[in-house]
């Protein structure tokens, strides 16, 4: 909705939905799609899970410098009962792992990591 996107679970910030559905393609895509999109769109996720998202991502990638600053942030903002949403494509770009995946299958793996935590 012009330079919104309301995307429900499908991404939230450092990370995406779980996929109940087991249709892995079907939201490999989506998040392909949304990729896609121009960096300054706003983006309004479900739900509130960027701190332990960022967690995961960190515990993947403990050398990425915008994801340990991030969770910094991010952290900062919870502790004082502050939101970390909306956020932007562009961000999202740089911080969320589901998004940097290139494959289906790297997405597959990187999906079934998040889900046995
Ligand atoms: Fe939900």
């Amino acid at each position: 909705m012009e330079n919104n996107l309301f995307c429900g679970d499908a991404l939230f910030s450092a990370g995406c939905g779980r996929v109940f559905t087991v249709d892995y393609k079907a939201q490999y895509e989506t998040l392909q799609k949304f990729k896609r999109l121009d960096d300054a769109i706003t983006v309004y996720p479900g739900h509130e899970y960027t701190e332990t998202n960022l967690r995961f991502a960190y515990d993947m990638h403990p050398e990425n410098e915008k994801i340990s600053k991030s969770l910094e942030e991010v952290q900062e903002l919870r502790a004082k009962g502050q939101p970390t949403l909306p956020t932007t494509i562009g961000r999202e770009k740089e911080i969320n792992l589901f998004l940097q995946v290139e494959t289906l299958e790297d997405f597959i793996e990187l999906r079934n990591a998040r889900d046995a935590l």
